[in-house]
């Protein structure tokens, strides 16, 4: 008897939104048959930070190779493909405008259907990845270097922004005060393993709330407090125990994330939480944000660290939904920078 079984669908995504050159092809949104990712760390590491110019001309050198990488691990060919997509924003623009047009460039030259990404959805999207039964509605704290995001994600491509931060982001905090302790770039992961030596409960640090706007965030008062705390320590002729401050800080910053998230999964009646973004794989978060969802009987999800950070597979994994509800874009599709979630 014929199994009435629906054709594969599967993508080759691209993402040069920062400072990683990545290519993926995924099947079906949860399948990644490779994920090639190139990253610039490096080279920025050099200057403290990214340097946008640099990001750019860097993705140019590297973005055919890790195309052609992508295909080759997934021994597929371009013609096997479904659709090309690729992260049009947010994110830097001379970054994003490499990746959009060699995505273009392919599409058309392969005849495949072209379909923008936005970054942030492509970051919830990598929780469906290894967590199979994950499916919406959900609430996803979005955790990364450009963005703190608390969203509702009421169906697959529906999302609605409950809080963002204020100011920066919390991986962006995190880099600041790596860079004040002089620990160096990227910030977050560095931090994290120096407050594994240190006691966070050594110094207070500011959780901060913001007014009448009890999902949104504000992580600049804490990246002030850690400052001024050096300097006095400095001033005072007091040792700066690093380990400390890393601990310290990391508690303040992650209390805020749980707490926030808790509060909005109580106020909503949701009972399933996912986290993603680079600051997603921090020990201390996922940790914390566990034991708060153990306690309330709420279903806690994450991606490994390599789907928590920038990666293509998770481009692809959102593409896919985005493929099933007719999306395409067109030839004018172009790099939009401060692209906001759910604008099309
Ligand atoms: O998602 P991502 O790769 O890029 C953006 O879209 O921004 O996130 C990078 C950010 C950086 O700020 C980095 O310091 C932070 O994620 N990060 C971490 C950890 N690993 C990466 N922050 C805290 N703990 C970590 N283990
Ligand atoms: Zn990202």
């Amino acid at each position: 008897m014929a199994v009435n079984k629906q054709k594969d669908v599967v993508i080759l995504a691209i993402e040069s939104s920062c400072d990683e050159t990545a290519a993926a092809v995924v099947k079906n949104g949860r399948e990644v048959l490779s994920n090639i990712i190139s990253s610039q760390i490096d080279l920025h590491t050099l200057y403290g930070g990214v340097v946008p110019e640099l990001a750019s001309r860097k993705h140019i050198e590297r973005i055919n190779q890790v195309i052609e990488e992508a295909l080759s691990e997934a021994k597929l060919a371009l013609e096997d493909m479904d659709a090309i997509a690729v992260t049009y924003g947010p994110g830097l623009v001379g970054a994003l405008l490499v990746g959009v047009a060699e995505a273009k460039a392919i599409a058309w030259g392969a005849g495949k259907p072209l379909i923008g990404v936005h970054h942030i959805e492509g970051h919830i999207c990598a929780n469906y990845i290894e967590n199979k039964e994950l499916e919406p509605p959900f609430l996803c704290l979005v955790v990364s270097g450009g963005h703190t995001h608390l969203v509702k994600v009421a169906d697959y491509g529906k999302y609605e922004v409950l809080g963002r931060t204020r100011d920066d982001a919390a991986g962006e905090a995190f880099d600041k005060v790596a860079r004040a302790i002089g620990l160096g770039y990227p910030g977050g992961p560095k931090i994290e393993k120096k407050a594994g030596e240190g006691n966070p409960d050594a110094i207070v640090f500011p959780r901060a709330k913001v007014a009448e706007h009890p999902y949104d965030f504000s992580f600049s008062g804490v990246k002030s407090a850690v400052l001024n705390y050096i300097n006095g320590c400095r001033m005072k002729q007091i040792p700066v125990v690093e380990a400390d401050i890393a601990a310290s800080f990391q508690k303040a910053v992650t209390d805020v994330l749980i707490e926030h998230a808790v509060h909005a999964l109580e106020e909503t009646g949701m009972d399933t939480l996912a986290i993603a973004g680079g600051v997603a794989s921090n020990g201390t978060l996922r940790r914390g944000m566990e034991e708060a969802c153990k306690t309330r009987g709420i279903k806690f999800f994450y991606p490994s660290p390599i789907f928590c950070t920038d990666n293509a597979a998770m481009i692809g994994a959102a593409a896919f939904h985005e493929f099933l509800a007719g999306r395409r874009d067109g030839w004018e599709l172009n790099a939009v920078p401060g692209l906001k979630l759910g604008e099309r």
